[in-house]
């Protein structure tokens, strides 16, 4: 059962919205680390906006703001579950599904029904509104991959039935569903493969590895690094991708394929931990922990195709972006200690 969070007149409220000529986007995952910043920046650009979250990894907190904003409501559902009658949208972004290996790994069915029965039950409403649709896709489709930078046409290298298989192969299956339904009917869809993003609205215990590094080391506690700490990641800001998402989604023509989205510039998870603890003054110490099972090696976008056909890439480096993400978890979890000149023991 859907709850509404704002608004009682929902269908009465989508007609209005739609009267008054202003676009109308849903975001589902909306109440998420960049569902939140999505809304918000839509909220900017002039649409009405619905967010649709289930809460599993979301926080009301995140929508405090847009929720004083009369353009702006917010149904607590389900996208596994049928959606609520009466919407009506121009635009749906489909990023709801949970992003990080603890959550999506303690509900793995739910995780995989997620992007499969969810995915479609977007698709069928984009269908029924003739409405464009983007779907939130991720770097994982290229699992531990064996190509290097990773260019859209690379197919992956990924363990169906491994630990991470329901969060990898869901949304391997999703964005076959969007091209079938592309394929099929003509539906207007970008898809995006999004690599390791951060940045303000991470949760504490959200379990991506900069966010726990940030912690530990706020905390004077270890960071855990898993193995040498020698694999690479590439780190993209979350403003910067949100830019990429509106640009895709706003792009003329929709590309024929996915497109990745993130920084090209490739850290080790050593040089990262390293980084942190400059970044919080903290005199943690880094531990070595166990490989998770089919954790890559390397990640690196190629993102030539973003460049060339949606003017996008990056603008905020490692550094000026942990120093702002470090400043948000410092101001969430003790007042801004370390703005006040104190030091983590
Ligand atoms: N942040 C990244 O580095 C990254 C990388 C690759 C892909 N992505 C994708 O981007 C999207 C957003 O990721 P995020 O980092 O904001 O994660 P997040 O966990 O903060 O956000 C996901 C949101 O989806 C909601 N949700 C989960 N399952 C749902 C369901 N069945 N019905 C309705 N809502 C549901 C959650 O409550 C949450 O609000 C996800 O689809 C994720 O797979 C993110």
């Amino acid at each position: 059962m859907s709850k509404l969070i704002k608004v009682l007149k929902l269908e009465s409220d989508c007609q209005r919205g739609a009267n008054q000529n202003r676009s109308r986007a849903l975001v589902a995952g909306g109440a998420g680390f960049l569902g939140s910043h999505l809304c918000e920046r839509l909220l900017r650009d002039g649409y009405d906006v619905v967010a649709l979250d289930n809460f599993h990894t979301g926080k009301k907190n995140n929508l405090n703001a847009l929720l004083r904003n009369p353009r702006f409501m917010c149904i607590e559902h389900d996208i596994v579950n049928a959606l609520p009658s009466g919407l009506r949208f121009d635009e749906i972004y489909n990023l709801a599904c949970p992003a990080s290996p603890p959550h999506y790994q303690a509900d793995p069915i739910h995780t995989f029904k997620t992007s499969v029965l969810g995915s479609l039950n977007l698709l069928e409403l984009a269908l029924q509104n003739n409405a464009k649709i983007f779907q939130a896709s991720t770097s994982e489709i290229y699992g531990d991959p064996f190509v290097h930078p990773q260019p859209e046409s690379y197919f992956g290298n990924v363990n169906t039935h491994g630990p991470r298989s329901c969060y990898d192969e869901g949304k391997r299956s999703a964005e076959t569903l969007f091209f079938d339904y592309s394929r099929t009917y003509g539906l207007n869809i970008r898809v995006a493969r999004i690599f390791n993003t951060y940045g303000r609205r991470m949760q504490p215990d959200d379990g991506r590895v900069v966010s726990n590094f940030i912690v530990q080391a706020l905390q004077g506690k270890d960071l855990t690094v898993y193995g040498h700490g020698l694999q690479t990641r590439s780190f993209c800001y979350a403003d910067d991708l949100i830019e990429g998402f509106v640009r895709l989604m706003n792009a003329p023509n929709a590309p024929a394929h996915p497109v990745n989205l993130g920084n090209p510039s490739e850290f080790t998870i050593m040089e990262l931990a390293t980084l942190v603890i400059d970044y919080t003054n903290s005199r943690s110490k880094i531990v070595h922990r166990p490989l998770p099972i089919d954790d890559p090696r390397q990640r690196k976008p190629d993102i030539s195709f973003a460049r060339a056909n949606l003017g996008w890439e990056p603008k905020v480096g490692l550094r000026q972006g942990l120093a702002r993400t470090v400043e948000y978890f410092d101001t969430l979890l003790y007042g801004g200690q370390l703005a006040k000149g104190a030091t983590a023991s």
